[in-house]
């Protein structure tokens, strides 16, 4: 299913970078659309940018495409408009006979393009998007918020969380509670403020835990959803390094099956979209381990980052634990 899933957005978003901006659909894939619709699952969100008017035309879809619907449908669509388009080929997306299982209710990846401008222009229209992202709302419940990332924009070094919890949703900021404080002081140490540096997290929304006050990891699915926003942020601060706190960040920007466990990865320099990516553990490990070695080897990963982006390293803070 995700695999089929992912072709069908790679495909779309292949139409879209061939400058494709609609497709061409018979009326027969107009009435899968409104199927799905009736069928109370919706596949094109109010909010999203599309249109299937009578002339048969489509715009490409946005973020609103629910996981339930959209290979059959789209699948369809893509065939009609491949074999549509001028010098067309077949589409590498074959319609499906079969009935798809519903397995998630969160939408397919937004294809977020950022506007041309400087970098504050790209920023604010990037987090007025997320913060009016349909799917993102529909997880903000009473006083909670949505967060986006925070800091100076022209900064050299990323911090990438995985998701918010509680004060963060509260206050619609990454990295405000217990193991916020702990990274501010682990900033500090490198000689950097929380204002210097950009930190953002993989999801945008607190995962919810129906029935419970506790955090929980997110899912695939959430985490596939809000890559693109985080992946913005990246493109848009262009930093030296990205810091991947924990294994959910490090898995989130990898792949779920790049690595086992979190010590074989970490303190080790990897690639993320052709930058620089340090993996090291979450400060909230830190806060429930209370290891000294093991806050030791954050230091230690953190002194490396601290040579990548040419900070000075002192005497004091080589021979520092944190
Ligand atoms: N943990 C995270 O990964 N991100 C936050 O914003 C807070 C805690």
């Amino acid at each position: 299913m995700k695999r089929r899933l992912n072709a069908l957005v790679d495909e779309l978003k292949r139409l879209k970078g061939e400058g494709v901006t609609h497709l061409s659909v018979t009326e027969e894939s107009l009435q899968g659309l409104r199927t799905a619709v009736a069928q109370n699952a919706p596949v094109i969100s109010p909010g999203a940018s599309s249109t299937a008017g009578p002339g048969g035309v489509v715009d490409l879809p946005s973020s609103h495409v629910r996981r339930t619907d959209a290979p059959k449908v789209f699948a369809r669509i893509l065939a009609e408009a491949n074999q549509n388009r001028p010098g067309g080929r077949p589409a590498s997306t074959p319609a499906r006979k079969e009935v798809v299982p519903a397995i998630s209710g969160i939408p397919v990846p937004p294809v977020v393009e950022l506007p041309e401008g400087d970098k504050e222009t790209r920023w604010k229209a990037l987090r007025a998007r997320v913060l009016q992202c349909p799917e993102c709302n529909t997880h903000i419940h009473g006083e909670t918020r949505i967060v986006f990332g925070v800091g100076n924009i022209d900064s050299d070094l990323f911090f990438c969380g995985e998701a918010p919890g509680a004060e963060e949703e509260l206050k619609g900021e990454p990295f405000v509670g217990p193991a916020g404080r702990l990274l501010d002081k682990i900033i500090r140490a490198m000689g950097r403020s929380r204002d210097e540096v950009y930190i953002g997290n993989i999801m945008n929304w607190r995962p919810e835990v129906p029935g419970h006050a506790g955090n929980r990891p997110p899912t695939l699915e959430e985490m596939e959803f809000c890559l693109p926003y985080l992946k913005a942020q990246i493109e848009i601060v262009d930093p030296k390094v990205v810091v991947a706190l924990g294994a959910t960040a490090a898995k989130g920007l990898l792949g779920q099956d790049s690595f086992g466990a979190l010590r074989e990865v970490r303190g080790r320099w990897h690639e993320f979209e052709g930058r620089p990516l340090m993996i090291t553990y979450h400060p909230s490990y830190l806060l429930r381990s209370d290891s000294n070695r093991t806050k030791r080897l954050v230091w230690e990963d953190l002194l490396k980052v601290m040579e990548r982006i040419d900070l000075p390293v002192s005497e004091k803070q080589r021979s520092f634990f944190l």
